[in-house]
């Protein structure tokens, strides 16, 4: 007889990966470092493996050392995990609870809600607003309902929001004083500063996730952390796996921590792509929003022509986001931001698709 999983599971709508064949485009649409490293980089940080690393199981103290020097935090209140969507899961998994809500806002990174929904949760997702905002009030006022967590991204993806320090103040007391667990998703550390991190001393019920999968490069190794106080560390251990993050990721991390040269040149180049794709974007009367990550939206007049333009993209083999149903971002298109090279070359099929569809004024 065919067994029955848990009624809640069947419930959930997960798309398939969708990974096979991707690598033969240029892939502008996971927000993940698509130009590698430089081979002589590359070449220095794998020389930092040894034949031990693949037997042994692995001992990943010297990243956590490293970690804890680079942020100024304490050892124990760093947990190291494999990306940091297995730090926001086993945060759901200690801390949701059946039939209670959950806080996020929608859109948001799409785990957020899956993780709610396998916990059996109540996802209250709110809607960020044409805007792009969500307001302080309003997620006070959801705090009402007595939730276990709160979960927001700063900056969010796809919008790009971010949350002032004062708003995040306001947020750490609020949710305090209620004891349910806020949870700052800082996937795109640092490309925006402000972290939530400085405060997990001062607030018992705080958390944040950070990755090395962006700023750091390092997406298909899966190595994040979770930064907060030893309690909430000890009790997300309970939950985890044996040994959930792999030696040649803790050795890669750390070459990145200890080659702050590496990161800091990504980001420029970031930066630099960033300035030429809002020229473009200007000079065409096109949305763009702020973005403080390593991707950017673009607006257009309409979701029509936000999709006719990512679709002129993918026939040059450049692959973004788009058709996005919330009306927040349904006219954008999220473009990881690359090289220049890289960017300008998508600039010159945007400027032929526009030729075509919005003749200039
Ligand atoms: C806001 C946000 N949080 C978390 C993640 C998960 O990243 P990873 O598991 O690679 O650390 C992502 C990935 O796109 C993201 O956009």
């Amino acid at each position: 007889m065919t067994p029955k999983p848990n009624p809640h599971v069947l419930k959930i709508n997960r798309a398939p990966q969708g990974m096979e064949g991707r690598n033969a485009n240029i892939c502008l649409d996971r927000n993940e470092r698509y130009t590698p490293f430089d081979e002589s980089i590359f070449n220095r940080m794998v020389s930092r493996l040894t034949p031990h690393d693949f037997c042994s199981y692995p001992d990943t103290s010297p990243l956590l050392h490293a970690l804890a020097k680079t942020n100024k935090i304490d050892r124990d209140c760093i947990y190291l995990t494999n990306g940091s969507d297995s730090a926001l899961r086993l945060l759901f998994q200690a801390y949701a609870q059946k039939d209670r809500e959950l806080v996020c806002r929608n859109p948001t990174y799409a785990m957020t809600s899956i993780y709610g929904e396998i916990a059996n949760a109540k996802v209250r997702s709110i809607e960020y607003d044409e805007n792009r905002k969500v307001s302080l009030a309003t997620l006070l006022e959801a705090l009402e309902n007595d939730p276990t967590m709160m979960v927001l991204a700063n900056p969010d993806q796809p919008t790009g929001a971010t949350i002032e320090e004062d708003d995040l103040l306001a947020l750490c007391k609020a949710t305090n004083e209620k004891g349910v667990l806020l949870v700052i998703d800082e996937a795109y550390y640092p490309f925006h500063p402000l972290s939530a991190a400085n405060y997990i001393h001062q607030f018992d019920n705080l958390a944040v996730t950070r990755t090395f999968s962006k700023w750091g490069g390092l997406a298909g190794l899966r190595l994040g952390y979770l930064l907060s106080n030893p309690q909430i560390i000890n009790t997300v251990q309970k939950v985890r796996g044996s040994h959930e993050v792999n030696s040649v990721a803790a050795k890669m991390a750390q070459y990145i921590l200890e080659h702050p040269e590496v990161t800091d040149e990504y980001v420029s180049t970031i930066e630099a792509s960033r300035a030429k794709l809002r020229e473009f974007a200007q000079s065409r009367n096109l949305g763009f929003p702020s973005c403080p990550a390593n991707f950017q939206l673009v607006e257009f007049e309409s979701q029509d022509q936000a999709i006719a333009a990512a679709n002129a993209l993918e026939e040059e083999n450049i692959l973004v986001r788009s058709g996005f149903k919330e009306t927040s971002v349904a006219k954008c298109i999220r473009i990881t931001l690359d090289t220049e090279d890289i960017i300008g070359k998508l600039i010159d099929i945007l400027v032929r698709f526009l030729t075509k569809h919005q003749p200039m004024h």
